[in-house]
């Protein structure tokens, strides 16, 4: 049975400066399925099987970032919004390579239908990928992510935290709620459920009076479920006379917000230059 076959197949790849051990299956084509390191061009993302292929595909390759749009720039850090449809060979090879570290996901080939929003750390060499999320174009069920890889080289620096945040000031923009699509990995559940809890209890520690799900959904474009699972999980919702009500005690409010972990890299919202797909 096919299932039963998919086996792990390249083992390490090298991209940038790094060599990277995989995590999962990917299903390159077949005529890459005999070797176990693939070697990636960092910036258009194509992968070949020889180091030789790879050197000369740089000295011609002009590409020194993602293609597509900058939308986002701060300090050394871009973000780069790339549509699966205008560059669709970048959007497959993008989708390969998260797959060695993503278990579960079933990735859309049809790469024509999401936009991929890849995060750079930028020197003189050029831009270099540390992460990305992708995006579907058009949402019936308010998702404002699908995939989210931060590479291994790159993880546990915040890097997560600043693609959750970035999906959601895209939200904000679009004037909707968002939710990240199932399954969540674990990693993913974990750095969601951190981003959740630190933006949620920012607000609740500065709010005086009353504060609604709904307004907190409005303010922060997290959907109402995701709030209220997050605060049912920390125990911040009691039942009264029949309406759910937010208990807010500064003590409890900051254990929990000590026990989420650190913020992560903050997006400056005044940097992002973009507008919603039409
Ligand atoms: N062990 C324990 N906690 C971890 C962890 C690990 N290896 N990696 C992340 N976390 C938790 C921590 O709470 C962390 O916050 P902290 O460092 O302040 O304690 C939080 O998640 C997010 O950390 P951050 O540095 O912002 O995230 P990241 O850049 O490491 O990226 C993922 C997080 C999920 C994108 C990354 O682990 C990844 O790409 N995983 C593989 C692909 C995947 O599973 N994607 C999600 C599919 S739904
Ligand atoms: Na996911």
């Amino acid at each position: 049975h096919e299932e039963f076959t998919k086996v792990k197949n390249i083992a390490t790849i090298e991209l940038g400066r790094y060599e990277i051990e995989t995590w999962y299956f990917s299903p390159f084509p077949p005529e890459y399925n005999d070797s176990l390191k693939l070697y990636f061009c960092e910036f258009c993302l194509n992968f070949m099987k020889r180091k030789e292929q790879l050197q000369r595909h740089m000295r011609k390759c002009d590409l020194k970032h993602p293609p597509g749009d900058e939308i986002y720039r701060s300090g050394t850090l871009s973000m780069f919004e790339i549509d699966g449809k205008k560059n669709k060979v970048f959007g497959q090879n993008l989708c390969y390579l998260a797959k060695l570290f993503l278990d579960h996901k079933t990735l859309y080939y049809d790469v024509d239908l999401f936009l991929f929003y890849v995060l750079c750390e930028c020197d003189d060499r050029g831009c270099h990928m540390v992460g990305y999320f992708s995006k579907e174009k058009h949402s019936e069920e308010s998702y404002n992510l699908a995939c989210i890889l931060t590479l291994p080289p790159y993880q546990r620096k915040g890097y997560g935290k600043f693609l959750i945040a970035f999906s959601y000031e895209l939200s904000k923009k679009e004037g909707k709620v968002g939710t990240p699509e199932r399954p969540l990995s674990d990693l993913g559940l974990l750095s969601y459920r951190g981003y959740w809890t630190r933006v949620l209890l920012d607000i609740l520690k500065k709010q005086k009076g009353n504060i609604s799900i709904k307004e907190l959904s409005d303010m922060t474009a997290i959907k109402a479920e995701d709030i209220l699972n997050t605060l049912q999980s920390l125990e911040l919702i009691q039942y009264r006379k029949g309406q759910h009500v937010i208990c807010a005690d500064p003590k409890v409010l900051d254990r929990h917000l000590k026990a989420a972990g650190r913020g992560g890299l903050e997006v400056d919202v005044s940097k992002l230059i973009w507008t919603p797909y039409k």
